[in-house]
This record gives C-alpha cells, sequence and structure tokens, in this order.
C-alpha cells in the first residue's frame, strides 16, 4: 500500500502533509487554510487513493510551510479523521490527529446578521458541533445551523 502510494506522490523533505482526509475533501481543505497556489509553495493533491484504515482518502503535502495549530484546528471542520505531519530533513518530525471540540469559540461566524455575535457587543461566537459527517454546527446564541457551504464560504477569497 505504501509503496503504491510512494510512486503517486513522492516524499517531501520539508513541510507538512495532511494524510487521511476523507476521501474528495482534499481540495476543500486547501481552500479553508486559503492556500490556492498562489504564494509560491509546492503543493502536491492526491485523492481517492486506498488506504488500509479508510477505505479511500485523500493526501495533500505543501513544501517548505508547517501548518499554525489554528490553521489544523480548521481542518478538523471538514476532515475530523485527518493526521498532520511535520516532514524536517525527509523524515516524520511530528504526527498529530486534528480534533474537532464539541464547542467552536473562534474559526468561523454566525451567519445570521442580526446575531449577538455580529452586534458591536463583545460577544464571540460559539457553535456546537452537532454532527460531523455531514458537518452541522448550531449558534449558542441564535440557534442558527450552518454546514459545510456555509462554513467554507467564510475562507474564500
Ligand atoms: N511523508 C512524506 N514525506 C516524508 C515522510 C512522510 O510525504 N519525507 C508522508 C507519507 O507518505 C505519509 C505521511 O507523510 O503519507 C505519514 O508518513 P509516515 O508516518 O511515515 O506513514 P504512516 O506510518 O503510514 O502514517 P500513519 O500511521 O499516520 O498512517
Ligand atoms: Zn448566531
Amino acid at each position: 500500500m505504501r509503496e503504491e502510494e510512494g510512486l503517486r506522490i513522492q516524499k517531501i523533505e520539508n513541510g507538512t502533509v495532511i494524510d487521511h482526509i476523507t476521501a474528495g475533501y482534499a481540495l476543500d481543505v486547501l481552500r479553508i487554510l486559503n492556500i490556492d497556489g498562489k504564494d509560491g509553495h509546492v503543493v502536491s493533491i492526491a485523492m481517492n487513493v486506498r488506504s488500509g484504515k479508510m477505505g479511500k482518502k485523500d493526501i495533500v503535502k505543501i513544501e517548505n510551510r508547517e501548518l499554525r495549530q489554528q490553521e489544523v484546528d480548521k481542518i478538523a471542520l471538514l476532515a475530523p479523521r485527518a493526521t498532520i505531519n511535520i516532514i524536517r530533513g525527509y523524515s516524520v518530525a511530528q504526527k498529530t490527529r486534528v480534533k474537532l471540540p464539541e464547542v467552536i469559540r473562534d474559526i468561523i461566524r454566525c451567519d445570521n446578521p442580526v446575531c449577538i455575535s455580529n452586534a458591536k457587543e463583545p460577544v464571540e461566537p460559539k457553535f456546537y458541533v452537532v454532527g460531523t459527517s455531514p458537518l452541522l454546527l448550531r449558534c449558542h446564541y441564535c440557534g442558527r445551523e450552518m454546514g459545510r457551504e456555509e462554513v467554507l464560504k467564510q475562507f474564500s477569497g
């Protein structure tokens, strides 16, 4: 399995490998990270490759860029089983599994324009994760439900 995958995308020397992404979600993961190729980093994507654990999965490799924790947290919204591998000198220096918390306090804002969290009050957004596949979030203040599309919209452009 490894060898087969290795033939598809080369090992990288330095950077981040986002592995075990829900099959078909690699482009959404890049979108939520605001990576569009315009900053010059080498990015490789494999979609729907065979995985022992998951059947099929997507993989994204970003060279010479280590993701920050806040970026890793965003990935959990779309790919709750993803693993983040920090690569240094061709070896895996750090491997972490993303974690989707039950309550999300930053990262996204409520879609409801009249929600108290969108007023000038110092009220920080707060969502409950009521579903993961498909993603479903519910605003603590107004009850507005938001899914994958609504979440992704906040990260494009
Ligand atoms: N990888 C890479 N370049 C490297 C080292 C690793 O692109 N220099 C990739 C591997 O291809 C794999 C991921 O990073 O997709 C994790 O590598 P590794 O931990 O060696 O693989 P596994 O043990 O199979 O990982 P897991 O247990 O998380 O499935
Ligand atoms: Zn709200």
